[in-house]
């Protein structure tokens, strides 16, 4: 399962990049404006961080698929390297998603919140769809068990589209996701950070410390 990061917070960005696997970022309207940043700079600055290889999400503003397809032509020139264009799922999503794989632009289709929207998406040539767990979840939709449906549904009819599972508020969405084969999530720093984090991990570390300390004192195994 693959790790993105879902923030343009830059200094975020370059903590995680530097300590997680993570294979991208992405972002949305909402996460991109909190920054308060030129959109350019924010754009580039993320890239800057992540290099050229890892995958950058990032989501059209535009209602119609002429201009969908424009921004998103746009945006792979500005920023480049491994680029995703978010596009809701609606009818001119749909058309413009066609549209690009046409021109070898990278689609995933996002606010997904059913299995038939992502088979449609999935259909329509997206490599990825986003599906909104936490979304679901707060109105009871059960998030993990639609995406559960997606996973299989992409399975059975052996299309070639990922689930990239979106909008956690916990680590346990994530677990969840994880067992039944989400090809990938994307994730806020303070999640990832949950699912390394266990008070047992903690506990074993200090004891480990406190034994090592009690024979060699200050020394490490470089000082032997
Ligand atoms: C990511 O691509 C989605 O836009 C994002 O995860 C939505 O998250 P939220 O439901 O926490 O706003």
């Amino acid at each position: 399962m693959l790790f993105l990061l879902d923030t343009a917070d830059i200094e975020a960005i370059r903590h995680c990049n530097e300590f997680y696997p993570i294979a991208g970022v992405t972002t949305n309207p909402t996460i991109a404006t909190k920054e308060k940043k030129d959109f350019w700079e924010l754009a580039r600055g993320i890239r800057k961080v992540i290099g050229d290889e890892k995958m950058l999400h990032i989501q059209t503003v535009q209602k119609t698929a002429d201009k969908m397809v424009e921004e998103a032509l746009l945006l792979k020139k500005e920023v480049g390297g491994n680029f995703y264009v978010k596009i809701p799922i609606c009818e001119e999503g749909l058309k413009a998603t066609k549209e690009l794989k046409k021109l070898g632009i990278g689609v995933t289709i996002t606010a997904i919140f059913t299995a038939p929207q992502a088979l449609i998406a999935a259909k329509a040539g997206a490599d990825f769809v986003a599906p909104y767990v936490n979304r679901l979840d707060n109105i009871i939709g059960d998030g993990t068990e639609v995406v559960s449906q997606i996973v299989e549904q992409l399975d059975h009819y052996k299309i070639d589209c990922k689930v990239l599972a979106a909008s956690f508020r916990n680590a346990e969405q994530v677990h969840k996701c994880a067992t039944f084969g989400c090809h990938s999530v994307t994730v806020t720093p303070k999640i990832l950070n949950t699912i390394i984090t266990h008070p047992m991990t903690d506990n074993a570390l200090l004891d480990f410390d406190r034994d090592w300390k009690a024979v060699y004192g200050d020394k490490t195994i470089l000082d032997f």
